[in-house]
């Protein structure tokens, strides 16, 4: 071989190291970028029969309600529960065009309207049962722009810190080895005398 093909090898060998020591970057980045989001659809297997239990008892009135799902990913609960309830509106919301893209892929029910939009640019109708599995912060910041008022939440894992929630249930028959989606924490911000808590 001639200097040249090591030289060649050498260099090759070099640029893979880095393009490595990159991705494995990018890896540690993403754990402790703050805005970075993971993406995990809701456990519908696990949760779905509290969810319903959730409508069935605050809202049976559902041809009354608006369904908002705030950052739907995939939309796997607004589709569970479009199948199996009449609501006025559906309307499920990512900031993501391809998650959304990939949320139509699974032949959603054609009541369900998709938003490429920011939550925090949207006003959910009311009213409204509004589902989330959303980080804390979000949960928080969602809050305080009074963006959840006079609407029913549902929220997957996450409080709202510093607010009372109106119920919290456990879901029973988890998967092994499961630590999140463990509960739900209900919200009935549609009463005006809802005790609201710090916003700290
Ligand atoms: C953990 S996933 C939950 C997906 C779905 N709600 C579920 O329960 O299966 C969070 C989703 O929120 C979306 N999201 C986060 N921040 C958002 C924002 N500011 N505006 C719109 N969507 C947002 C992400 O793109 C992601 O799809």
């Amino acid at each position: 071989m001639t200097s040249l093909a090591y030289v060649a090898i050498l260099i090759l060998g070099i640029l893979t190291l880095f393009w490595q020591l990159f991705v494995t970057f990018k890896k540690i980045w993403r754990l402790i970028d703050p805005n970075y989001v993971i993406l995990v659809d809701s456990n519908i297997a696990s949760i779905g029969q509290s969810l319903q239990g959730i409508i069935d008892k605050y809202a049976p009135d559902t041809a009354n309600y608006n369904l908002v799902e705030l950052g739907c990913g995939r939309a796997v609960v607004t589709q569970h529960l479009a199948n199996s309830n009449n609501f006025k509106k559906i309307l499920a919301i990512d900031s993501e065009s391809n998650i959304i893209a990939a949320a139509k892929k699974l032949k959603p029910n054609p009541k369900i309207e998709f938003l490429v939009e920011d939550i925090f640019k949207f006003q959910s109708p009311k009213p409204s049962i509004i589902y989330c599995y959303l980080f804390p912060r979000i949960m928080s910041r969602l809050y305080i722009e009074r963006r959840l008022k006079g609407n029913l939440i549902i929220s997957l894992t996450f409080p709202i810190k510093g607010v009372e929630p109106t119920e919290i249930i456990l879901i029973e028959n988890l998967p092994r080895l499961r630590f999140t989606q463990c509960e739900i924490f209900v919200y009935d911000f549609r009463t005006k005398n809802h005790p609201e808590g710090s916003l700290s």
